[in-house]
This record gives C-alpha cells, sequence and structure tokens, in this order.
C-alpha cells in the first residue's frame, strides 16, 4: 500500500506520518511539500531514513510534477494536508489560500481520476461551518450543517470540500473529507493560539489575546485527529464527510491562563489586543457520526494533552527557536507591532 501525504512537513502532516509508519510498518509512505515558511524538513528527521519513507519537494499547484510523481509511485491513497492554515495571514492577503487549498486540490485530484486510486482524502475543518454564538451550548457542527465560511481560510476550505464532492458526484472519485476541530501538540508552527503562547511566555513576552478572549475553540490532540484519518481511510464511506472533535471547548483566555499556569508565569503577561476581523465566535463539533460509524472517540484528555504539549515545547526548544529566530521576526512584527 503506498500514501501519498501532502504537506507532511507541516504540523498535522508530519504527526500523521510518524502514526502511519508506526501503526502500519508495512505500508509505503510518499511525502511532498512545497516548504512555505510552515513547512520544516528537520521535523521529518526522525523517519528520514526509514525505508518505506520518500520525501520530494513539490507544489501541489504543479500540475506536471504532481503526474510525473503519480506515474512513479501509482499512489493507492491521497490524504491531502497540504494548505495554507492561519486565518490571520489570509486576512492579511487571500491569494496564495485560493491557489493552494483551491487550485491546488483539483490538481491533485484531476492527478487521482488519470492515474486512479482506491480513496483521496480531503483533510478539511470544522471552519467550513461558520461560527455559533456564545449563548447557545446546545447547537453544535453536524455533517449536516450548511457551510458558511468567515474568513478567506474557511471559505477556500469550504471550496475545496465543495470541489472534492462534486468529483465524487461527477467522476465517482472515492473521495472521502474528514472536517476537525482545532489541533494542538508536538510540531505546531508557532503562529498558531497555543504555541505563540507558550513562547512568548518562555520569554516574558507580552501574551497578546485578542477581542476579549472569550471565544471558544473545540481542541483536539493531534494524534486523536491522525487516528480519525486512519480509520476513515479504511473504513469510511466514499462520499461521507466525517466531522471529528472532541467535545471540548475551551476559552481563549483559559488556555492561556492554564499555559501560564503549568510554566509558573505570572497573568499579568497578558495583553488584549484589537481583535482579528470578522473573528469567529465559537465552534463546537457533533462527533456522533465517526463514533457511531467508525467507533472513533478521543484518547488524549485537555488536561493531559496541553501538560504533554507544554513539555514538548520545553524539551525541543531549538525546533521553535529556529523558526521564531528567522522570517517569522518581520511577521511577528507585521501582525503584533502596532496592535
Ligand atoms: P501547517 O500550516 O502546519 O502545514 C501545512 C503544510 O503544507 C506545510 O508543510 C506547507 O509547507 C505545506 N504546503 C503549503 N502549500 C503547499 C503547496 N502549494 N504544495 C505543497 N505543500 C504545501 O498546517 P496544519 O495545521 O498541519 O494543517 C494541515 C491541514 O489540516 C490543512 O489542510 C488544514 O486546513 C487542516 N486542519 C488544520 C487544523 C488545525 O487546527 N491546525 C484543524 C483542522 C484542519
Ligand atoms: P488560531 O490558533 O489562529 O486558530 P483558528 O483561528 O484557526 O481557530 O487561533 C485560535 C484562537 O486564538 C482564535 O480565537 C484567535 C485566538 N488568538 C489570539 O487571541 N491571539 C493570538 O495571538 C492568536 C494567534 C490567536
Amino acid at each position: 500500500m503506498t500514501v501519498l501525504v501532502t504537506g507532511g512537513a507541516g504540523f498535522i502532516g508530519a504527526n500523521f506520518i510518524f502514526y502511519m509508519l508506526r501503526e502500519h510498518p508495512d505500508y509505503r509512505i510518499v511525502c511532498i511539500d512545497k516548504l512555505t515558511y510552515a513547512g520544516n524538513l528537520s521535523t521529518l528527521k526522525p523517519v528520514e531514513s526509514n525505508g518505506n519513507f520518500r520525501f520530494e519537494r513539490l507544489d501541489i499547484c504543479d500540475r506536471q510534477g504532481i503526474y510525473r510523481l503519480f506515474q512513479e509511485e501509482k499512489p493507492d491513497i491521497v490524504v491531502n494536508f497540504a494548505a495554507e492554515s492561519h486565518v490571520d495571514r489570509s486576512i492579511d492577503d487571500p491569494s496564495v489560500f485560493l491557489q493552494t487549498n483551491i487550485i491546488g486540490t483539483s490538481v491533485l485530484m484531476d492527478a487521482c481520476r488519470e492515474y486512479g486510486i482506491k480513496r483521496f482524502h480531503q483533510v478539511g475543518t470544522d471552519e467550513v461551518y461558520g461560527d455559533l454564538p456564545l449563548d447557545r451550548p446546545d447547537l453544535f457542527f453536524t455533517e449536516q450543517t450548511p457551510l458558511r465560511a468567515s474568513s478567506p481560510y474557511s471559505s477556500s476550505k469550504a471550496s475545496a470540500d465543495m470541489i472534492a464532492m462534486a468529483y465524487h458526484r461527477t467522476y465517482g472519485l472515492p473521495v472521502t473529507i474528514s472536517r476537525c476541530s482545532n489541533n494542538y501538540g508536538p510540531y505546531q508552527f508557532p503562529e498558531k493560539l497555543i504555541p505563540l503562547m507558550i513562547a512568548n511566555a518562555l520569554a516574558d513576552k507580552p501574551l497578546p489575546v485578542y477581542g476579549d478572549g472569550l471565544n471558544v475553540r473545540d481542541w483536539l490532540y493531534v494524534e486523536d485527529h491522525c487516528r480519525a484519518i486512519d480509520l476513515i481511510l479504511h473504513n469510511g464511506r466514499p462520499g461521507e464527510v466525517y466531522n471529528v472533535g472532541g467535545h471540548n471547548e475551551m476559552s481563549n483566555i483559559s488556555i492561556v491562563r492554564l499555559i501560564l499556569g503549568e510554566l509558573g508565569k505570572p497573568e499579568s503577561l497578558i495583553t488584549y489586543v484589537t481583535d482579528r476581523k470578522g473573528h469567529d465566535r465559537r465552534y463546537a463539533i457533533d462527533p456522533a457520526k465517526i463514533h457511531a460509524e467508525l467507533g472513533w472517540l478521543p484518547e488524549t484528555k485537555f488536561a493531559d494533552g496541553i501538560k504533554k504539549t507544554v513539555r514538548w515545547y520545553l524539551d525541543n526548544r531549538e525546533w521553535w527557536e529556529t523558526i521564531i529566530s528567522g522570517e517569522y521576526r518581520n511577521y511577528y512584527e507585521k501582525m503584533y507591532g502596532n496592535r
């Protein structure tokens, strides 16, 4: 079995590759990644000498390159993680989000049609459903919830989902989609909430909380997401969407306080800054379908996962300090300098 993983030098893709090589040691994993600012080849060091692993630097929008790779590798399964993934960057400049997330996905699916595959899995996000109000804790996103994306990022992901479903219906491509809530864990790029707050707290820098800090996200430990995708690949039904989330809603401010507590840093570091434009209020997944059909349940409780994650960032300072000392400094200055 050959599995083509796109975007595997990023946060979730890399964790997925580690997971698959461990759980299916007989599978061949081919990873392609453009190595944008978010892709980091050093993350894949632990598997680079594994005989069942191959990496190639490739843009999913590069049709010729993608077709050549399909010709060479004849993948059985394609799992598409490759994407521009940060909402704030999409607000600053949507164009590359539309290019990679929409056009790139369609190029991959055209290659799948041309060469034939057993499964194309699109890694989607719960953000395609828009947001929920804070005062209706009874409401959750189900697979039937209409798409109502609010940011350039989430609307590009919603477009990709719709095109994937169109390829299923029109061409019979065996497509599945997972729509997962916010992930956290090792190797997350330090522009995202949890690693950014850990890095700033360790440097005794202000912790920039957007708006009133009461926005809610439904957090899932990355390995639980990887296991959900593995289950969908093997037992999920083509043409179906599976929501993935662990009923673990937390406000941003409570997460920031937890991190400060873990690190023994003072709450005086918390700084409220101008809100994100169009900031989604609350995300919350109803995972009943994936539980009922595939028996999936999250295994890592947030209290344990956040401890493990903080520990990982403490033990792997070189990984993220290298990132924040480079080009990322300009990004940080642009986004937070005058906020
Ligand atoms: P990430 O930004 O950490 O990684 C994205 C990877 O894709 C990077 O390695 C980057 O180099 C690569 N990439 C970008 N453009 C590319 C292109 N044109 N061709 C090839 N590679 C390219 O993102 P992540 O957090 O690991 O997210 C992975 C996927 O999961 C995305 O599709 C995202 O929408 C989805 N998702 C993320 C979350 C989350 O909480 N992080 C939740 C649900 C879904
Ligand atoms: P983020 O990690 O960017 O994920 P997403 O927006 O895709 O859910 O942000 C998570 C939440 O944290 C979101 O409500 C925005 C907020 N946030 C801050 O308050 N400060 C920050 O510096 C960042 C990066 C995010």
